[in-house]
């Protein structure tokens, strides 16, 4: 993750080539139940730190950073798509029914889009930072930007050429990769 800019734009045809990579994420009955707002204009950005940033928060390194990224694209994701897309009669689940879902798809879809929006930044040679939104902020951002209620962001992504002196500072710093002989169980599960 990538958390300091450089003011350099992020180029048109870099953008799209990120969103079209996106929507080839894997999907749930290809139901495709994600949206992704897209901003770059520096107006569209300030209104997007007031509206998430909590009341009191005016500066501090992280928001400092991350506030000099000239591209943020908000994937977001809709269960009623979902719910609707499952009551079709190729899969014929009732609609008023709690579906039946292991978990929840719509935000494992739009996690995957995600990814393939970091994927392309880097591939392109920019840098990116997936973040959460606080709670308390959802609904003000989602009225700020007219986004309708059935929509979450699963996250927000800071897009940019990386700033030359930006360190590696997130949680990864801090906390041991675990190793993969931990998280991997071969033929069994072995605690
Ligand atoms: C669901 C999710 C939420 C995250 N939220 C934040 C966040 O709020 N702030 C932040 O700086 N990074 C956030 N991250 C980035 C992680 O801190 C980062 O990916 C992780 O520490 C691994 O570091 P690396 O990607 O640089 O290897 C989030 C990542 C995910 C997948």
């Amino acid at each position: 993750m990538v958390r300091r800019y450089q003011a350099e734009p992020v180029a048109a045809h870099t953008i799209d080539r990120m969103l079209r990579n996106a929507v080839r994420a894997p999907n749930a009955g290809f139901t495709q139940g994600w949206a992704f707002l897209v901003l770059d204009e520096p107006r569209d950005l300030a209104r997007f730190w007031a509206a998430t940033t909590p009341p009191g928060t005016s500066s501090n390194r992280w928001l400092d950073g991350m506030r000099s990224a000239p591209l943020i694209i908000v994937p977001l994701s809709s269960k009623a798509a979902y719910v609707r897309r499952y009551a079709e009669s190729d899969k014929g689940w009732p609609a008023d029914e709690e579906p039946r879902w292991a978990v929840p798809y719509w935000h494992v879809d739009a996690g995957m889009a995600a990814l393939l929006i970091l994927q392309t930044a880097v591939d392109e040679g920019l840098g990116g930072c997936l973040f959460g939104l606080p709670p308390d902020r959802i609904q003000a951002f989602r009225a700020e930007f007219g986004v309708p209620d059935e929509y979450s962001p699963v996250g927000a992504v800071t897009l940019g050429h990386p700033e030359a002196s930006a360190q590696a500072s997130g949680s990864a710093t801090r906390r041991p990769r675990v190793p993969l002989e931990e998280l991997v169980h071969r033929g069994q599960w072995r605690s």
